[in-house]
């Protein structure tokens, strides 16, 4: 599948990023535990160059937890301050608080040399769309400030947040890079809703699915619509739909329909707790 998505918006969210990079003490980058590797942003290296580094690791709830502890080990071997996380529980905020301390340790001492003490730490909360920033940031601002939505692109333009422990939030947009049609990139976000449904034909998305989890997983479909041998996966799906009752006209699975359910039954945990990849495979 070629998934090539990078609206006008978010082009000029990179270049408001770069602008604002220079008021900014701390990158708090947030990944889909899931898709750790697809859904990192490998603008942020260059971007984030000398700022205090912090890795969300969110929806870990949905993620397979021994893959997570590989990824936050991978990642703290390369010195990153990390986070497993479900930015929607209300403990969010309270442990995100101690890990940012962490990550602006050392700039804390160089300041302190300079006599600079309890200055609010100015930080960026980044990824790419859905992997939950605008939870995060209402959790640790204690309202609903940051719109949610489930639409990639939703939080739209900068603005600067107060947190009630010292931290002082710019809610940056969501960015893809420019050419994520790579394998497996693109897929991996398309797959996890990070890219807008609305370009992609659902079915083909669905029929990928079915042919990564008959690989890997084939015990979630089995489970849960009782398939076993997919074939090219235009059989498993009306075989699902069947078993799901969603048909249409004659009788018939009704593809389309199904392909939306086994995509959101996917994204929300139903078919289990299923990451798509591991740090031994992929490069942190
Ligand atoms: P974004 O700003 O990065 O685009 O993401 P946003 O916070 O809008 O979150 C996208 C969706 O992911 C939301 O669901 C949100 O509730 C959900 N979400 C965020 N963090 C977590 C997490 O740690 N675990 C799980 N399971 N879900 C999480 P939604 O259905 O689009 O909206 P809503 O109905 O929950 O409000």
């Amino acid at each position: 599948m070629n998934v090539q998505w990078y609206p006008g918006h978010m082009t000029k969210s990179v270049r408001a990023m770069k602008e604002q990079m220079g008021l900014i003490d701390l990158v708090i980058e947030i990944v889909d535990a899931r898709i750790p590797y697809s859904s990192r942003n490998p603008d942020i290296e260059e971007l984030a160059k000398g700022k205090c580094r912090m890795l969300v690791l969110n929806k870990t709830d949905l993620a397979d937890p021994s893959v997570t502890a590989l990824w936050k080990k991978a990642f703290e071997s390369r010195g990153i301050t990390v986070l497993e996380l479900d930015a929607r529980k209300s403990d969010a905020a309270s442990r995100v608080k101690p890990l940012i301390r962490e990550a602006c340790r050392e700039k804390t001492l160089r300041d302190k040399k300079r006599g600079i003490v309890g200055r609010p730490v100015k930080a960026m909360i980044c990824g790419i769309p859905n992997v939950g920033k605008s939870t995060l940031i209402n959790s640790m601002v204690g309202k609903t400030s940051a719109k949610t939505g489930n639409k990639p692109g939703v939080t739209r333009g900068n603005q600067w947040i107060q947190t009630s422990f010292g931290v002082t939030l710019l809610d940056t947009p969501g960015i893809l890079w420019p050419k994520c049609e790579y394998h497996p990139l693109g897929r991996h976000r398309a797959l996890f809703g990070s890219i807008n449904d609305d370009i992609l034909d659902e079915k083909e998305l669905a029929l990928e699915l079915i042919r990564i989890l008959s690989e890997a997983h084939p015990e979630a479909l089995a489970g849960k619509y009782e398939i076993s041998g997919t074939g090219d996966g235009y059989e498993a799906l009306e075989l699902a739909g069947t078993r799901l009752g969603m048909l249409g006209k004659g009788g018939e699975a009704d593809l389309s329909r199904t392909a939306k359910r086994i995509l959101d039954d996917f994204r929300n945990g139903r078919l289990g707790r299923i990451s798509l990849e591991a740090p031994e495979k992929e490069k942190a």
